[in-house]
């Protein structure tokens, strides 16, 4: 089969490569029918990633459809269409059994990382039962392969750990994939505010399409000011830090209400001062989170239901084949304006 290949830092190959064979009861092999990548496949491609050694398929996202299944797995079958989640779980470590799949013992994110991922033909799948969901009737799969990572992160680390309200101000600093994510999925709590900083005039006319009440381009170094004229100079409520840099975690700093939670969503590489001068005594709290996705099955069915639309999310689209056309369209998002590029077989 073909499959992306990371070959260290710099270096990938769209190449030959065995099928994924079953090793445990519980896996299952999927056939991949639809992928797409994420800016954590360039942290990987850029070396960031110890835990991602050379000779790794990338990919954590995709739907498919099962091509066999472990004597353990009772959940599929044969011909069964379904939804890969980018996080593993066995649900029955302590871990899991708190609903941290993310952490899970035998789990977590291995997928693309420390186990072979979905860019390719075919993915292994540990712990299928409960690592893989069941695509409803009539689901519209470009949509869901949205589900497999940036929905579900953007939902919990920010949504659910920024603890938005309704009526309340929200801010989301970001307006890559993950930060609109959190924009979309922010709507279902009904806040009064939703305001999105970013550099990228782009994205932030996507933002104010996709529910934004207000954009903000940070480019200028005023954002901070902005965002207390347009609160009374209070600040926010919720802050949702979605880029992992340290300039973008301290404006969450500046910009928190008394009372408020700053919700943190990225990867950060290096050291992030915490002002706790100033802080101490404004009654905030602070979340960080990899994503569990134990809000996938409740996505599933908000976008089974046509609540939101993900595909909005979809701004290019490949043929396997051309995944390392896909590959530079992505890095080169400030030049093509993309967002996701969905990769079909
Ligand atoms: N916690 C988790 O489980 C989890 C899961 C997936 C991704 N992530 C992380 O979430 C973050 C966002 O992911 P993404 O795919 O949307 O990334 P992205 O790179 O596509 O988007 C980041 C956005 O931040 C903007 N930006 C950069 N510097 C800025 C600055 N100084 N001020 C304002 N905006 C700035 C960029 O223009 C871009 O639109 C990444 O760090 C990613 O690794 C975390
Ligand atoms: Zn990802
Ligand atoms: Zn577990």
């Amino acid at each position: 089969m073909k499959a992306l290949v990371y070959h260290g830092p710099g270096l990938k190959a769209w190449e030959e490569h065995a099928k994924p064979a079953l090793i445990e009861a519980s896996d299952a092999i999927v056939r991949v029918t639809r992928t797409t990548i994420c800016g954590t496949d360039l942290h990987i491609l850029k070396g960031d990633l110890p835990s991602c050694t050379p000779g790794r398929i990338l990919g954590h996202e995709g739907v498919g459809v099962i091509d066999s299944v472990g004597t353990g797995v009772s959940a599929f079958k044969v011909g069964d269409r379904v939804l890969i989640s980018c996080v593993t779980a066995c649900a029955r470590c302590d871990y899991c059994r708190r609903g941290m799949f993310s952490h899970c013992r035998t789990g977590g994110w291995i997928l693309g990382n420390t186990i072979d991922g979905t860019q390719a033909a075919f993915v292994r799948i540990p712990h299928a039962d409960t690592s893989l969901y069941p695509i409803p009737d009539g689901a519209d799969e470009d949509a869901l392969v949205m589900l497999s990572d940036i929905l579900p992160t953007g939902f919990e680390c920010g949504v659910l750990n920024g603890k938005v309200q309704p009526g309340a101000i929200v801010a989301i600093v970001g307006a890559g994939p993950i930060g609109l994510a959190a924009l979309l999925t922010a709507q279902f709590y009904s806040p009064a505010e939703i305001i999105m900083i970013d550099l990228d005039d782009n994205r932030l006319a996507v933002a104010s399409r996709f529910g934004a009440t207000r954009t903000i381009n940070s480019s200028d170094g005023k954002a901070v000011a902005a965002v207390k004229a347009l609160t009374a100079g209070q600040g926010v409520d919720t802050a949702i830090e979605a880029v992992g840099l340290p300039a973008t975690f301290e404006m969450c700093e500046e910009i928190i209400a008394p009372g408020g939670v700053i919700a943190n969503i990225g990867v950060h590489g290096v050291q992030v001062a915490l002002h706790l001068e100033r802080l101490w005594d404004r009654n905030i709290s602070i979340t960080t989170r990899l994503v569990d996705t134990v809000s996938t099955p409740m996505l599933l069915a908000v976008v089974a239901a046509h609540r939101i639309d993900p595909t909005l999310l979809i701004t290019h689209r490949f043929k396997f084949d051309a995944i390392l056309e896909a590959y530079e369209t992505f890095a080169n998002a400030a030049n093509t304006k993309a967002l996701k590029v969905l990769i079909e077989a």
